[in-house]
């Protein structure tokens, strides 16, 4: 029971470790699922829906990293890279703030500040696509 235990939390541990370019992709496709589900919210006038996607997004946000592989980049490139990680970190906590923000105000009914958050959480996606993927 306890080795069975210590196994399972080496091999989960050893999977948080390998974040790869797959699963960001996948996080990605969900939380581009959860705006959806969220703008429905805020058309529908249904906290509910907005809830729900702001739940499934400020998790998943909290996932993202860079690969491993781009972590571990060497030689010229290692300050960019760094870069990288610690603009992953600082948009990360954005996402996840503004969001309980958009779910409180609305709740609170206060539609236009829970509509702006959107719209800013919005602006952090397409900054670091902007900024990270030169989309
Ligand atoms: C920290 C930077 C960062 C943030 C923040 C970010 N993205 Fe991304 N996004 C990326 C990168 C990097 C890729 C490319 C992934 C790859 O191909 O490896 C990507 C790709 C995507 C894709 C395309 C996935 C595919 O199928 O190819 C979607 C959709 C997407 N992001 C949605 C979102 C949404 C919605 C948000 C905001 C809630 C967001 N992203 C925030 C960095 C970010």
């Amino acid at each position: 029971m306890k080795k069975a235990f210590i196994a399972l939390t080496i091999s989960s541990s050893i999977m948080m470790a390998s974040y790869t370019q797959e699963d960001r992709i996948k996080d990605m496709q969900i939380m581009a699922e959860a705006m959806q589900d969220i703008q429905n919210g805020f058309f529908f006038n249904n906290f509910d829906m907005i809830k729900a996607g702001g739940v499934i997004l400020s998790d998943t946000i909290m996932r993202i990293e860079p690969p491993l592989e781009e972590k571990e980049e060497k030689d010229v490139m290692t300050r960019f890279m760094n870069n990288k990680v610690k603009m992953t970190n600082t948009t990360k906590k954005k996402i996840k703030k503004k969001t309980h923000k958009m779910i409180e105000r609305f709740r609170d009914g206060d539609y236009t500040q829970a509509l702006q958050n959107f719209t800013k959480i919005t602006k952090e996606c397409m900054k670091c696509h902007t900024q990270l993927r030169k989309w």
